[in-house]
């Protein structure tokens, strides 16, 4: 584990790893990454690797759990052991369970839960990289996963934390900044600014609250945009598949086509034979012209002679000699 920096803000007001006091780590998103899920996201939150996983909604096991009104969203976070620098004790503890609770709670509202009654929605998270922040980047996929999946919802969730580090508000805390910072605000929110998860690790004052509530704000605001626009290059890339698909010929085209194409080969067949015949024809026939004029058929009857009596004269010469 690193040492705790001297300082976390530069003379230029700028953090440890360059960013600005406002500014959130590179996010980026991948939608439909698992072949065997309803809906599933990759996502990166700086260095923060995420996979999530949807099913559902689907029969609820145990049979107890089962609500008759609506669906139960279970929402499973999992930090990978290899996931941290000091290997993680593998299966789940405290800590993941509580993300798990507060996770699912930010989510559930937004899910109309009410169409399937009965039935469960299962979102998996699965931290494969770690860097301070993973609770907001699972959420961040878990709600693009649940989109991607088609689970109705009355908008995405967009996930981001504030804190202070030097007695000054930050945005999207970096792993130094999380372990020896002043205070630590995880914050999810609805595309409307509907607050669903806020948590606080520290001390801060009313105002504090207030001022980084909405820089979180901010943050949430740009990662929904991101969440926004791979969904929608997600679905316009399926939809080229699609019609590239509907472009295809239909099974009944195929057969046409295939039988036209067997008796275009007959026809071309039959023609070959017409032609080879009428070839030969060709050539034992003697090349006159239809409508030659009478003098150039003359003169080829006369050529035709000649080339007859040549052939003929040496028969004659032998004859000639035996006499
Ligand atoms: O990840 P998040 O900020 O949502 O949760 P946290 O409990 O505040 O953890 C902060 C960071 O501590 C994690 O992102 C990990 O990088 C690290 N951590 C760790 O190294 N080992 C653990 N068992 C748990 C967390």
């Amino acid at each position: 584990m690193s040492d705790k920096p001297e300082k976390f803000i530069d003379e230029n007001g700028l953090r440890l790893d360059g960013r600005k006091l406002d500014q959130i780590r590179d996010v980026k998103i991948e939608v439909g990454v698992l072949a065997r899920a309803d809906g599933s996201c990759y996502l990166e939150f700086g260095n923060n690797k995420v996979m999530a996983a949807v099913y559902g909604p689907r029969e609820v096991h145990p049979r107890h759990q089962q609500e008759s009104t609506r669906a139960i969203v279970r929402y499973k976070y999992n930090m990978a052991s290899f996931s941290v620098e000091d290997r993680k004790r593998p299966g789940p503890d405290r800590r993941s369970t509580e993300v798990s609770k507060v996770s699912r709670e930010a989510l559930e509202d937004q899910v109309f839960t009410e169409y399937f009654p009965k039935s469960a929605i299962d979102v998996f998270v699965e931290v494969l990289q770690a860097d301070a922040g993973t609770r907001t980047a699972a959420l961040n996929a878990a709600s693009v996963a649940l989109a991607d999946a088609g689970i109705p919802m009355r908008g995405l969730v967009s996930a981001c934390a504030f804190g202070k580090v030097d007695d000054t508000l930050v945005v999207d805390l970096s792993k130094d900044e999380d372990n020896y910072g002043q205070a630590d605000v995880p914050i999810a929110m609805t595309q409307d600014g509907k607050i669903t998860l806020l948590q606080m690790d520290g001390h801060l004052t009313p105002e504090e609250l207030k001022t980084g509530l909405l820089m979180a704000q901010e943050g949430c605001r740009q990662v929904y945009e991101i969440q926004r626009q791979a969904l929608m290059d997600h679905y316009a890339k399926m939809q080229d598949t699609n019609k590239d698909e509907t472009e295809a010929p239909s099974v009944e085209e195929v057969v046409t086509a295939e039988e036209n194409k067997d008796s275009e080969d007959v026809t071309t067949e039959a023609e070959e034979v017409e032609e080879e015949v009428a070839g030969e024809t060709d050539e034992e026939k003697p090349e006159i012209k239809e409508n030659a004029p009478e003098e150039e058929k003359e003169e080829e009857e006369t050529d035709e002679k000649i080339v007859e009596e040549t052939v003929e004269e040496p028969d004659t010469e032998e004859d000639d000699s035996h006499e």
